[in-house]
């Protein structure tokens, strides 16, 4: 039996702080630790399969034109080598979005640099990439476009700009105004867990062990790809080391894999080698950004501009939405924001955890504070001044909006003094220190989800739900979720995901996980409450359910006596109904930083960094809490270090593997102070809870930005702030 949910208007029931049991939002564990460190969760590659052979990917040698020729005779006399197969299934882009289609390309038109063109299967990984390496492909080349920074490119518009009023006319009529352009550089997922796949065919049904996000969404693609039916296609994975954004979709050793297994009637394998996930899964792309922020003399925003350029391959869909949040965090009634994509022959640019707000918010927060000193007030105060009663182009309300008490309780915390914020004013020997804060902003995003509860006839419950655990938590929070509606410890609750077998979940992505698929999980539970109100003779709202008995009334009954000998199966489907429009939803917070920049170096060094966020209602507070903290240390390499260096003659990576693209490692992460400010969203999710994961980024890089420029008084307006931009 199923139950549905469209959420159409605000959901006020506040179920969740309704019941007795008090497993939500606490700081549990997450029940999949331990398998995860002892090694004992297989990862996609490491199932072990009788008969399974290799396959490795070959990759275009050239940055646009066409192959002509394949040569197999030149590998398949070499040991162990099993085919060469360059089929025009074979999905070349990992691409994402378009309803589960799979991306229309051709497999010998190169399009960029590294571009998947074949894969050689063989006994043993070994033999493959040995194979793989003296493969002989011939090229026509073609015309490339590869130099990414060359403001020459012609570009399209992505989506409609946003123009209210005179932008123009304000920047003239304002008391104070800034008119910057930041610049930030393409990044890489760089999930630790590489991209990887074993395919099993049977003749009929194909089984895909992979690593992805979206185990619903990326079924349709690959059935999409190679023409089956849904049915035909089982796609597994429980566990996800990573994603951030690059197993949105189905990736080319997927459907090389699968291809393979087709054709030869034997499991395959193919891993994506390290340097392969960076040249040919997706990249983030690079951003120029043109802020105008005009200001009356109280540093009320009376105009407010963004206005981007980003890049991708030709006829891909995807744009970086840099302007995504400032569409709504500021007012400003002359508005114009507008994005423009760049054309060119670099690895397709995708989704990067907080696609938008991760380099929009960190340049917005940067001008915002070049404002700030304009006008000589703290830069706090500069953010408190300007938050909009209504949307400032929509004129809808805001869901909810803890941005005050964060800046506030973020300012408090971290001992922030906007008092003197002239920049060269404390020296430790040779380190200049300074101070930067920036506002935390990132969408509220909610998709369709189901799961199935069953509570068995011992009184324990069974989640289960193809949505995936990508190192976030879900397994902890949808246990909580259940143990708390169904009055139970979340260690009675087994939850089981990433198989396709299961029920469809939202998939992860977007930060929107949790919310949706706990959304399910909540339906489920309420269709199961109600079942046991019947069967105890009350109604829903009557029963509580609290350590394994069903009280109403005088009368305690444990559920195993209650169940009687049977178990009761209720699936949840949610649905985002007209809520999503009818309200602006989506997850503050304020971001305090210190930081020391040598003098001589010009090194730059993170000495203290806070997070306050306001998150609607939080589901567990370690793995929360645990999100913001990547987040912001995310925020760290996008401030720092982080930076995809190509080769502008052939658009080839320079650095593509985790020695040489420079992520920040322990000793550049400072103790991280992260509070979550109590909320909760009746507009967001029946569960009132928004999205956790990548909040923790939007703006984080900012703070930094603004810090660097108070202690030595350096404005660098180019990402990322390496110390020959300091010097
Ligand atoms: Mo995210 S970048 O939508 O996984």
């Amino acid at each position: 039996m199923t139950r549905s949910l469209i959420m159409d208007k605000p959901d006020d029931r506040n179920r969740l702080d309704a019941m007795a049991q008090g497993v939500i939002g606490q700081p549990l564990d997450r029940p999949d630790g331990p398998a995860k460190v002892t090694g004992v969760a297989p990862y996609a590659a490491e199932y072990s399969i009788a008969n399974r052979a290799e396959g490795v990917l070959v990759t275009a040698t050239i940055s646009a034109g066409e192959v002509t020729d394949i040569d197999e005779q030149s590998v398949l006399s070499m040991p162990g080598v099993i085919a060469v197969i360059s089929d025009q299934r074979m999905t070349a882009r990992a691409a994402q979005g378009g309803a589960g289609k799979a991306p229309v390309q051709q497999v010998r038109h190169v399009q960029y640099y590294g571009q998947p063109i074949a894969v050689v299967i063989a006994e043993t990984f070994e033999q493959a990439r040995d194979a793989a390496k003296h493969l002989k492909v011939s090229y026509r080349a073609g015309d490339a476009i590869t130099d990414h920074h060359d403001p020459d490119i012609p570009t399209d518009p992505y989506q409609d700009p946003i123009d209210q009023g005179d932008l123009a006319h304000a920047m003239k009529q304002a008391a104070h105004a800034v008119d910057v352009t930041y610049t930030t550089e393409c990044h890489n997922s760089a999930p630790m867990e590489p991209h990887a796949s074993i395919a099993e065919w049977d003749g009929k049904t194909l089984t895909l062990h992979s690593s992805l996000q979206m185990l619903a969404f990326n079924r349709k693609e690959l059935a999409d790809s190679l023409n089956l039916e849904l049915e035909q296609v089982r796609l597994v994975s429980p566990y996800v080391g990573g994603g951030f954004g690059s197993k949105l979709g189905i990736s080319p050793e997927g459907v090389a894999a699968s291809v393979a297994a087709m054709q030869l009637n034997r499991p395959v394998r193919v891993v994506m080698l390290r340097q392969q996930v960076f040249q040919c899964v997706m990249r983030r792309s690079e951003t120029v950004q043109r802020l105008r922020l005009a200001a009356d003399a109280e540093g009320r925003l009376i105009g407010f501009g963004h206005e981007a350029r980003v890049s991708n391959l030709p006829e891909e869909k995807f744009g970086e939405p840099v302007t995504q949040a400032s569409e709504f965090l500021y007012p400003g009634e002359n508005r114009r924001l507008a994005i423009e994509i760049a054309r060119i022959n670099l690895v397709t640019a995708g989704s990067v955890r907080a696609p938008g707000e991760a380099v929009g918010m960190q340049a917005l927060e940067a001008a915002m504070d070049e404002l700030a000193n304009a006008i000589g007030i703290d830069p706090v105060e500069l953010r408190l001044r300007n938050i909009p009663e209504r949307h400032p182009s929509e004129d809808i309300p805001y869901s909810s909006r803890k941005l005050i008490e964060c800046l506030k309780i973020g300012a408090e915390r971290f001992g922030w003094d906007g008092a003197d914020r002239r920049p060269r004013k404390r020296r430790e020997g040779e380190w200049w220190i300074g101070t930067g804060m920036a506002n935390a902003c990132r969408v509220h995003n909610i998709n369709e989800a189901q799961a199935r509860v069953s509570l068995l006839a011992d009184g324990t419950a069974v989640v289960a739900s193809d949505m995936t655990d990508i190192g976030t938590g879900t397994y902890a929070v949808l246990g909580q979720i259940a143990g708390e509606m169904l009055g139970l410890d979340s260690t009675d609750v087994l939850v089981q995901l990433g198989d396709t077998t299961f029920p469809p979940g939202s998939g992860s992505g977007g930060s929107w996980g949790a919310a949706s698929t706990g959304s399910a999980v909540f339906e489920a539970c309420e269709a199961i409450r109600e079942h046991l109100a019947e069967q105890l003779g009350t109604t829903e709202a009557e029963l509580t359910l609290k350590d394994g008995f069903a009280i109403a009334g005088n009368r305690r009954v444990a559920l195993p006596d209650l169940l009687n000998g049977s178990a009761i199966e209720r699936n949840g489907h949610f649905k985002p109904g007209d809520i999503t429009k009818a309200y602006a939803a989506a997850m503050y917070g304020a971001f305090f930083a210190e930081v020391a920049v040598n003098a001589y170096t010009g090194e730059t060094r993170m000495r203290r960094f806070s997070g306050a966020f306001g998150l609607g209602r939080v589901l567990n507070r370690k793995t929360a809490t645990s999100q913001c903290m990547g987040g912001m240390v995310w925020g760290i390499g996008s401030a720092l270090t982080e930076e995809l260096t190509f080769d502008a003659r052939d658009g080839h990576i320079v650095n593509p593997d985790l020695a040489e693209y420079h992520i920040p490692v322990n000793l550049d992460v400072p103790h991280l102070d992260v509070v979550l400010v109590e909320e909760r969203d009746p507009a967001a999710s029946p569960l009132q809870a928004k999205g956790v994961g990548e909040l923790g980024i939007c703006g984080a890089a900012g703070a930094i930005c603004n810090a660097i420029y108070h202690a030595c008084g350096v404005r660098v307006r180019s990402f990322p702030m390496t110390p020959d931009k300091l010097l």
